[in-house]
Formats: structure tokens, sequence, C-alpha cells
């Protein structure tokens, strides 16, 4: 019988270094690690998601949830990683136009980012998404073909339309698929704007929330109240987008609740702190 149990100093040559995986934004920066120095302890930027994690990226629909994803992935396959990108609601048309525009945004060389990239389209296959062995024995084949060691899925929820006694299943099948293939992942998930939206809470309960390493949350408030218009000094109708790092078990990492924009050009940029911002625009007014 396979042994089923480890002695943990068995377990040491197996442990993945803790560093980042750098996307490009601020992001980045809101990962750290504690380290003792001098006698004390200080925070260390990871630079980047922490390597091998596999994080859910959530948020209501029209958040920047793809945005945020298509960018880790150029930005990635600009600095000569391989990247897998999965699109499920997106034919694959679309996402080529979206990663060359974001190419062009971020001043980077589409024709190194088109050699670094494959891409799955589940959108416009059924198989592939009604049926998760299909569509793993397919992503197995590109990763190991092409030596991928990021893999993005745009949207896991996606793979469980209509049957969301399935959710967990499911990402639990494609988490543990990405640890096997060693690969640092990214599933974005679909928030019904019904549930409250600034919670890791998606379609399928908290299905994966509570079976990745960590979760993102990306949020938009559409300012409708004097009330708000004061408090963010935003029109009325304007639009606030946040993000947050919901939890991750890798790593430590900022919970601040961040503003931040998505340029004319589709890119995003981190701008700070949503209680320094609020603040700042206090100070100027007093
Ligand atoms: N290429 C682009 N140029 C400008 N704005 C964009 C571009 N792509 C997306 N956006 C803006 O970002 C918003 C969020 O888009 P998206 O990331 O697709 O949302 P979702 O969270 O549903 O995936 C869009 O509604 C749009 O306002
Ligand atoms: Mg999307």
């Amino acid at each position: 019988m396979s042994k089923h149990y480890f002695e943990l100093s068995q377990l040491k040559d197996e442990a993945p270094d803790l560093f980042g995986i750098p996307t490009g934004t601020k992001l980045d920066e809101m990962f750290f690690k504690i380290e003792k120095e001098n006698g004390g302890y200080v925070k260390k930027p990871l630079g980047g998601i922490p390597y091998l994690s596999v994080m859910n990226l959530t948020g209501i629909p029209d958040s920047g949830k793809s945005v945020l994803a298509e960018q880790f992935a150029v930005h990635q396959a600009s600095r000569g990683y391989k990247v897998l990108f999965v699109t499920v609601e997106s034919p694959a048309s679309f996402l080529y136009s979206a990663l060359k525009q974001k190419s062009e945004a971020l001043n980077v060389d589409f024709s190194k980012v088109e050699r670094n990239m494959v891409v799955i389209d589940a959108s416009q296959d059924e198989e592939l998404r009604e049926n998760p062995k299909a569509l793993m024995d397919t992503m197995a084949y590109a990763i190991k073909e092409k030596k991928t060691s990021i893999t993005i899925i745009d949207s896991i929820t996606g793979l469980y339309e209509h049957k969301e006694v399935m959710a967990r299943q499911i990402v639990r099948q494609f988490f543990n698929f990405l640890k096997k293939f060693r690969q640092t992942g990214l599933f974005v998930s679909q928030k019904r704007s019904a549930q409250a939206s600034e919670s890791a809470e998606a379609a399928g309960g908290l299905a994966v929330a509570h079976i990745v390493d960590g979760t993102i949350v990306l949020d938009k408030k559409l300012i409708e109240s004097r009330w708000d218009a004061n408090l963010y000094n935003l029109p009325l109708g304007s639009v606030l987008r946040t993000i947050r790092i919901d939890g991750c078990r890798l790593t430590a990492h900022d919970s601040d609740t961040w503003v931040f924009e998505i340029t004319e050009l589709g890119v995003i940029r981190i701008i700070s702190p949503l209680k320094d911002y609020v603040r700042g625009l206090k100070q100027k007014a007093d």
C-alpha cells in the first residue's frame, strides 16, 4: 500500500520558494514576506502574486477582472514567460484584439507577447466548457508542449454555469490540476451583483474562495447619492473602482481597500488606499 503520510522533513524539497510573479501593477507591492533583520522584523514586498499560488480574482460584472487578468498575461509574456490563457467567455479573436491593444498601451513588444502566449478557446466549444476532463486534457497538452508556467482561466464560473452544485468539485479539480503541473494560476470568478459586492462570495457560494490560495476582490461603486459624491469628490453618476486582497494563505498581504482606475487605453492603475484617498480629499477641502 502506498504511504499516505510524510515525515515533515521529507517535504522540505517540495516546499516552493516564496517569491512574487509580477502583474505589472501596484498589486505586486501588496503581497509581502516578513523577514528577521537586525533583531526586528521587516516587511519585504514579494513583487508579485506568490509563485505557484492559484489566486481567485473575483468581482461583479464589469469590475475589471478580465482587464487585470489580460494585463498580467501580457506583462508576463512580454518578460519572456510562457502563459496559457483559457478563455471561457470572450471568443479568442476578441481576446487577441484586447491583448494587442493592452500591449500597445503598456508599451511592450506584441510580437514577444504573441510568441509566449497560448490560448484555449472554450467559449466556442461546448465540449471544453461542459466536460472538465476534456478541457484538462487540452490544457495538459498545451502546458507540456509550450512549457508554460502561468495559467489563467477567465472565467472558472463559466465552467459550471447552470450546475452550481458542481462548483466545488470543478474548482477543486482545476486547482489540483494547476498544482500538479506547477503553474502559477489565476481563476477569474463572477460574482452576482445580488451578493454583497465587496465580499469574496461568488456564484456557487464560497466554492472558489475556500479552495484557492487567495482571493483578490474588484468592485465598482456607482456614485448615486450626494453624500457619496461629497465623500469621494466624484460627480454623481461616475464610478469608483476598488481592489482588495481578501486573503492569502501563502503569504502576508496588505488588507486595505485600494482605489484604482481603468485608463482610456484599458490599463489598470492602482492609485492609493481608499482611506488615504478620502483623507487627502478632506484635507484639500479643509
Ligand atoms: N480596451 C479598453 N479600453 C478602455 N476601457 C476598457 C477596455 N477594456 C475594458 N475597459 C473598461 O473596463 C471595464 C471592465 O471590463 P472587464 O475587465 O471586461 O470586466 P469584467 O470584470 O466583467 O471582466 C469595462 O466596462 C470598460 O469600462
Ligand atoms: Mg470578464
